[in-house]
């Protein structure tokens, strides 16, 4: 027989004897589905002038990266690349990367199957994984369900695929196609890096070996933004930038990126197939500020699903990342960050609400 705690005990109070439960919120995609929904709840509204920001009409075109030219074994034409890239870095802090050689394939592959991810049975889903940052494998909703005060317009799954690889069990295929497609990335984003050291009048492997990117940190970050019915008064994603070092991202065909660029908010458009690519905060480290990690938003729509697909590379997770030597002197440019290990570094990020820089502004010097 059952018994039952008499009533007034400790014990029918489970207040007293458990702490308090976690926020567990809906996900984005089962409030859209919600019948006859027309509005949204007060905590997806962000402050009025988020939207008052200006848009950009810049005709100025976002820099293009030839990957094919980057690797090419030509001199010439390497060299005049990575000028290029140089530029694209300290202007921009966002460029294209065409002719990168992953099949078209397995861009779509990897989208499909981060789509029927997210169609699972949401009890399913929010099995899955763990909440910690440095938990290989998170679901969730917005961009820390804990802390937010505001929810973005968000659901992702974020999975942890080197130095170790991780998937989740459903769907069956995920596995397969995600070890394929990260692998494959990842290549691309460490020649791109090389590219980046060098633009910096840095050794070529300079960042490749100082940060030990053999086991450096490398996601999947799936994200997902329903459509929303006031996408003028919500955000999928709010101004922020990306730790580590590079990040590649492709979408399915549906728009909603912008990038800030000499303070305004300028609508990205890639061109079919290339990667989009951001440098992160570690790069600003590293760089010492010459190259800035660049600011950017997701805007949501009322009529179509976006998903993109975001693949952060960051160093090791125990390397200590600071400003390169070559690129200080002691008088006149003195280190601008403090050293600080990557792990710590994510910590840090996570246990704020997204907000613009500042949690590369916490580790700033006072120069
Ligand atoms: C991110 C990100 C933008 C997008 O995942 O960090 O900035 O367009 N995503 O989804
Ligand atoms: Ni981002």
């Amino acid at each position: 027989m059952a018994t039952t705690a008499p009533t007034g005990s400790p014990l029918s109070q489970p207040s007293l004897t458990h702490p308090p439960p976690q926020r567990k919120l809906t996900t984005v995609k089962a409030l859209s589905e919600s019948p006859g929904l027309s509005s949204i709840p007060s905590i997806y509204t962000f402050p009025k002038q988020t939207y008052h920001e200006p848009v950009s009409d810049t005709k100025e075109t976002i820099p293009t990266i030839d990957f094919c030219l980057l690797t090419s074994s030509h001199p010439d034409q390497r060299s005049k690349t990575i000028r290029e890239l140089g530029i694209a870095c300290r202007d921009w802090g966002f460029f294209m990367v065409t002719n990168h050689g992953v099949p078209e394939r397995m861009m779509k592959a990897i989208i499909e199957v981060c789509r029927e991810f997210f169609e699972l049975p949401e009890e399913e889903k929010r099995g899955i994984g763990g909440k910690h940052v440095l938990h290989p494998i998170r679901f969730g909703t917005s961009f820390n369900e804990s802390v937010d005060e505001i929810l973005c317009w968000r659901d992702y799954v974020k999975i942890f695929q080197h130095p170790e690889f991780h998937s989740p069990n459903k769907p069956p295929s995920f596995r397969e196609i995600a070890l394929e497609y990260s692998k494959r990335v990842r290549l691309v984003a460490r020649e791109i890096i090389r590219g980046i050291s060098e633009s910096l009048g840095l050794e070529k492997d300079y960042i490749d070996e100082t940060l030990n990117l053999e086991n450096g940190l490398q996601l999947i970050v799936a994200n997902l933004y329903p459509p929303c019915p006031q996408p003028e008064l919500a955000m999928g994603l709010p101004p922020h930038s990306d730790h580590g070092l590079l990040t590649l991202l492709i979408q399915n065909q549906i728009g909603g990126l912008q990038v800030q660029h000499k303070g305004k908010w300028v609508n990205i458009d890639p061109i079919p197939n290339s990667f989009l690519a951001n440098i992160g905060d570690h790069i600003e480290i590293l760089s010492n500020g010459k190259y800035k990690s660049v600011l950017h938003r997701a805007v949501v729509n009322n009529r179509d699903v976006r998903i993109s697909i975001a693949v952060p590379h960051g160093p090791a997770l125990d390397a200590v990342v600071s400003p390169a030597s070559k690129l200080v002197e002691n008088v006149g440019n003195p280190p601008a960050y403090g050293a600080m290990k990557y792990k710590e570094y994510l910590e840090l990020q996570q246990g704020t609400m997204l907000n613009g820089k500042s949690c590369l502004e916490r580790i700033r010097n006072g120069v």
